[in-house]
């Protein structure tokens, strides 16, 4: 075996001793989820096997047909809830990236995955409702503000921030950079990536 064989036999063996996880953000429309979990990723592979379920993809694909309501909203999270765990099963670096504006909600994944032995670490990408408002990358804040779209959240829906996330960054003043590392010493710290 080369030297470059063993370097990568061992850096594989490293990695299957790896176990999943779920890395969840929360935060509202814009204020980074997918930017943050698409960087995470681009660091964490290579060492894991990462999939990242975004909420739109979501919508897309697996809640098809649901809304904004409450309910559906529960609903959402508790789907994507379910794939995340069944992924981290099976040792994927899971991310999901969905506003998931209920604590309670959030708070039933979390002790979902933990009575699974299934590490959870929540990530608050906050940004204030101006930076939002300002940004509005896809146009909606200034619909949801003309009246145009119900249960929006942070204007006519409610968002209830975490009370003790693992990691808060402020993607109005934090560079993506910088959050990155934030999130990844954490994920360091707990042992879940080298
Ligand atoms: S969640 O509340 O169920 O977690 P999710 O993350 O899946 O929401 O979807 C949010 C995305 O749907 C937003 O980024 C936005 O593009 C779009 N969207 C459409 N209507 C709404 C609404 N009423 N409130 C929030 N986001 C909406």
């Amino acid at each position: 075996m080369s030297r470059r064989e063993a370097v990568v036999t061992q850096t594989m063996a490293g990695t299957n001793r790896q176990g999943g996880f779920i890395l969840w953000f929360t935060g509202m429309s814009g204020a980074g989820k997918s930017t943050l979990s698409t960087a995470v990723r681009r660091r964490l592979e290579g060492g894991h096997s990462v999939e990242v379920l975004d909420g739109d993809e979501v919508r897309t694909f697996l809640s098809r047909g649901l809304g904004f309501t409450r309910p559906d909203r529960e609903e959402n999270i508790r789907r994507i809830g379910y794939v995340a765990r069944v992924l981290a099963r099976h040792r994927v670096a899971v991310v999901s990236a969905a506003i998931s504006p209920y604590r309670e909600s959030r708070n039933e994944v979390r002790r979902l995955a933990t009575e699974a032995g299934i590490p959870f670490i929540e990530v608050y990408a906050q940004a204030s409702l101006e930076a939002l408002v300002q940004r509005d990358v896809k146009g909606l804040y200034k619909k949801a503000l003309a009246g145009e779209i119900p249960h929006f959240t942070g204007i006519s829906d409610p968002y209830e921030p975490p009370e003790s996330p693992e990691v808060t960054v402020r993607t109005d003043s934090e560079t993506v950079e910088a959050g990155v590392e934030r999130i990844l010493a954490v994920l360091r710290e707990r042992g879940l990536t080298a």
